[in-house]
């Protein structure tokens, strides 16, 4: 859904480079949707995908810095002791691809952003909704974009969703609800890439928190044990 933004625009500056960027955005981002949905196990298959990148490319000597803090933050990814872990090395693994981006003028150029129209909000749809602005988030942070990190902070912030989870909810899901708003709302006022990484991790780590707790709260709503996926394999 996200490609055909980026890839409407097309003129390759060297020759792997377009093949190679697609090939990790579509790691990274797939490594992202697995912690969202709160499976590090899965998180992690992408991050090797993520530390082999670049090792058979002839690379010129000044992007290799670069190439290698991907490589380490894809590191911290594969390390990654539990999803809170895995969430924040997912967005410094961003956060080093924007760094390259940003010193070689590369990068995502989002020309065509605006021709994606504004996401309508209705009730039953808060989960697409919450990926939609994820997703602006994320190109904002990829590609160090103000008017893509903006957008999904304010379709995010703006639009209190219809709370999904009426009277109690089990296991603070209320809780972890409002503080994807919380985060959103912050969102909005920071324009450091360092900050922006920080509360995507924050942000990822809220997604996937309370899919875990979902899901380990529906077969038995009695004790609720220790979530299997966090423990390191
Ligand atoms: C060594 C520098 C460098 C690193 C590291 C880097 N990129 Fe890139 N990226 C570029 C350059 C240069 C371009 C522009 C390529 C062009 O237009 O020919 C680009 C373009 C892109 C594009 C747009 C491709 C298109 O359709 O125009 C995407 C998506 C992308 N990068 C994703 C990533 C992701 C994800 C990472 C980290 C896992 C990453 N990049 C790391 C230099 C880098
Ligand atoms: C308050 C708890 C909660 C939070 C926070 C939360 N989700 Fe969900 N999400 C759910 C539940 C429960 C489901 C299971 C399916 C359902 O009932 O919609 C779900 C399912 C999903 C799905 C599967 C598609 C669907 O419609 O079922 C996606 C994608 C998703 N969430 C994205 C996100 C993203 C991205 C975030 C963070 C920005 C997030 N969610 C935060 C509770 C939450």
């Amino acid at each position: 859904m996200w490609l055909w933004i980026l890839a409407a625009r097309a003129e390759p500056t060297a020759p792997p480079v377009v093949d190679e960027m697609h090939q990790r955005y579509g790691a990274l981002t797939s490594s992202r949707d697995a912690v969202i949905d709160g499976d590090l196990a899965k998180a992690k298959t992408y991050a090797a995908t993520l530390l082999d990148l670049g090792s058979d490319t002839a690379l010129p000597n000044d992007w290799r810095p670069y190439v290698a803090r991907v490589n380490t933050a894809a590191q911290k990814l594969n390390d990654a002791p539990d999803l809170v872990g895995a969430a924040l090395a997912v967005a410094n693994v961003a956060a080093a691809c924007a760094e390259c981006h940003d010193a070689l003028n590369g990068g995502p150029k989002l020309d065509h952003r605006d021709a994606v129209p504004p996401q309508k909000w209705s009730e039953g749809q808060n989960m697409p909704l919450h990926k939609w602005s994820a997703d602006w988030l994320w190109l904002g942070l990829l590609a160090n974009d103000d008017a893509s990190w903006n957008r999904g902070a304010a379709e995010l912030d703006k639009m209190p969703l219809v709370p999904r989870f009426e009277g109690a909810p089990p296991n603070g899901m209320r809780e972890l609800e409002q503080g994807v708003y919380v985060i959103a709302g912050r969102a909005r006022t920071v324009d450091d890439p360092a900050e922006r990484t920080e509360l995507y991790g924050q942000l990822l780590a809220t997604c996937s928190q309370c899919h875990t707790q979902h899901r380990n709260a529906a077969p038995a709503p009695a004790a609720a044990p220790a979530p299997a996926q966090e423990k390191k394999e």
